[in-house]
C-alpha cells in the first residue's frame, strides 16, 4: 500500500496568474506522479500511471501551443532552443505510447517508465533554463497572464487525483487514447487564448 498521494492541481497557493510558476508546479507534479507510478503496485499503480499519462499530455501540448510560439518569437536563439525541446517531446511520446500499450504489471514496465522519467526530467531541466528563465525576464505581467490562462486550460483536462466513479464526458474523454486528448487539449488551449482551431 502507498502513502504516496499528489495533491490535485490548483490545490495550493502558488499564483496562478504566471504561467512560469504554473508550469514549474506541473514539472513538480509529473515528478511525483512519476514517484507514485514506481511506488505502487496493481490497480494503483494502473491508476496513478492514467494520471501521469494524461498530464504529461496535457503539460506538453500546452508547451507547444503557449510557450514554444513565444520563445520562438521573442527569444535570443529562439528557433533552435525550441527545435531542440520539440524533438526531446517527440522522443518523450514515442516512448509513451510504447508504455501506454503496455501493463504495468509487465516486466518491462519499470525498467521502460525510469528511462522515460530520466528523459523528462532531462527536457523539464531544459525547458526552465533556456526558455522559462527568459520568459520571466521577457514578459511583464499581462503577459504572462495572458499565457497562464491557456496553461490552465489544458490542466482542468488532466485532473492529477484519483477520480473513482466520475461518470461524464471529460471522464471519457480522459479514459481513451492519448491523440485524443491531445486534440481536446489543443482546442481548449486555443479557445482560451482566444484563437480559433
Ligand atoms: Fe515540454
Ligand atoms: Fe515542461
Amino acid at each position: 500500500m502507498s502513502e504516496i498521494r499528489t495533491p490535485a492541481a490548483g490545490d495550493d497557493h502558488s499564483r496562478d496568474d504566471d504561467v512560469v510558476a504554473l508550469l514549474m508546479r506541473q514539472h513538480g507534479d509529473i515528478r511525483n506522479l512519476f514517484d507514485e507510478v514506481e511506488h505502487s503496485e496493481g490497480d494503483e499503480r494502473r491508476d496513478a500511471f492514467r494520471r501521469l499519462v494524461r498530464l504529461l499530455a496535457v503539460h506538453e501540448t500546452a508547451e507547444e501551443e503557449v510557450v514554444h510560439p513565444f520563445a520562438r518569437r521573442s527569444l535570443p536563439g529562439g528557433e533552435q532552443v525550441v527545435e531542440d525541446r520539440l524533438a526531446e517531446e517527440r522522443a518523450a511520446k514515442e516512448t509513451l505510447a510504447m508504455l501506454d500499450d503496455m501493463d504495468v504489471d509487465d516486466p518491462k514496465f519499470l525498467p521502460r517508465l525510469l528511462a522515460l522519467r530520466a528523459s523528462v526530467q532531462e527536457h523539464a531541466r531544459a525547458e526552465e533554463r533556456y526558455e522559462f528563465t527568459h520568459i520571466r525576464r521577457s514578459t511583464d505581467a499581462a503577459g504572462l497572464a495572458a499565457m497562464a490562462r491557456g496553461v490552465k486550460a489544458a490542466e482542468a483536462m488532466a485532473p492529477t487525483r484519483p477520480h473513482p466513479g466520475v461518470e461524464s464526458a471529460a471522464a471519457n474523454v480522459l479514459a481513451g487514447p492519448v491523440a485524443a486528448l491531445m486534440d481536446r487539449t489543443k482546442d481548449a488551449v486555443r479557445k482560451a487564448m482566444g484563437k480559433d482551431g
